[in-house]
């Protein structure tokens, strides 16, 4: 397994809570709406990391005691964009965070054969160079899904982006901050490896029909 220790752009989000909640997930015999409410748990948890970076701006506040300068989140509104399918499974967790965020959508899927993705929709607003932006989905495997969706909001701009996933293969990883070192990447749980089919071995299966009750 690489060591991804020395590389700052990389997080993996150790917190026990988080711990907790991905061995839930794992376990087959964990129904759709639990699988659901705790991907947004998770998303939420590992957004307060992930964040811990926003810029602040002093601001003056008329409070019911008297006025005070106190900090506001800086700049124009951040944006979250789910890789179809699964990354919707986290996004209303980070706009609990973010409520007022933008959403954009990137729709990927991996050929079962080639494992290579295709892509079949994005849409996403505008300014996207002046903007945190926060790509989420659950499974980082090969990468390809992740690098491709980076390289669509590179090309529309963007350049404050972060990723943000549950699970990754090392393989994943490797591929991802080498494409892209410039990535700030938040991982919920680093695997072992990928199988022959390019599922993260141990994994939680298919996390898109985890998360939609498909298959
Ligand atoms: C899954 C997952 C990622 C991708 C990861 O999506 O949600 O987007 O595979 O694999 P990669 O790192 O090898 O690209 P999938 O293509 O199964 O689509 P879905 O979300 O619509 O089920
Ligand atoms: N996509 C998934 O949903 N799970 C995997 O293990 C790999 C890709």
């Amino acid at each position: 397994m690489p060591d991804f220790s020395s590389n700052k752009n990389i997080t993996i989000c150790d917190h026990p809570l988080i711990q907790h909640k991905i061995t839930v997930l794992r376990d087959r015999s964990t129904g759709t709406a639990k699988f659901r409410k705790l991907t947004n748990e998770i998303a939420m948890l590992m957004g307060y990391e992930a964040l811990r970076d926003l810029e602040l701006e002093d601001t003056e506040v008329d409070g019911p005691v008297e006025k005070c300068i106190s900090p506001r989140i800086k700049g124009k509104k951040q944006v979250i964009v789910p890789i179809l399918r699964a990354g919707l499974g986290l996004t209303d967790g980070l706009l609990n965070l973010l409520p007022a965020a933008k959403v954009g959508h990137i729709g990927l899927y991996r050929d079962e054969e080639t494992h290579t993705p295709h892509s079949y929709f994005c849409k996403l607003p505008g300014k996207l160079e002046r903007r945190t932006i926060i790509i989420c989905d659950p499974m980082l495997a090969t990468g390809g899904s992740a690098i491709d969706a980076v390289n669509l909001i590179k090309e529309r701009g963007g350049k404050r982006i972060k990723f943000m996933c549950i699970i990754a293969a090392p393989e994943g990883l490797e591929n991802l901050s080498s494409a892209h070192p410039d990535l700030q990447i938040y991982v919920g749980h680093l695997d072992c490896e990928l199988n022959a089919d390019a599922y993260i071995c141990p994994g939680l299966g298919d996390a898109g029909d985890r998360i939609f009750g498909t298959k």
